[in-house]
């Protein structure tokens, strides 16, 4: 192994995995990930100019019942219920200056 040419300076995880209708766990992240996804990346990107990376990820384990999961690192914090209407306030959080 070696490390990657290049690495951001913060990173966000956003759950985007779907469940069948009948499973116990839910799908509320297969039904808010993807867009949650779409817009913090479009938003991100804009802002940070690709300091900031934007990546969809499987189960992270919260499985919420509303919204999707959402992790930040380096600051290891972990969202639940995450929807559209938090992209403002997340791309805030994930842009601001040094
Ligand atoms: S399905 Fe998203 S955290 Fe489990």
């Amino acid at each position: 192994m070696r490390p990657a040419p290049r690495a951001p300076s913060a990173q966000v995880y956003v759950c985007t995995n779907a469940r069948a209708p009948e499973d116990p766990l839910r799908s509320a992240c297969g039904e808010h990930g993807p867009g949650v996804f779409r817009a913090l990346k479009a938003e991100v990107f804009r802002r940070s100019g690709g300091r900031v990376w934007v990546t969809a990820t499987g189960c992270q384990g919260h499985c919420p019942r509303g919204g999707c999961a959402v992790a930040l690192q380096p600051s290891n914090t972990h969202l639940v219920d995450v929807t559209e209407g938090d992209v403002p306030a997340l791309t805030e959080v994930l842009c601001k200056g040094p």
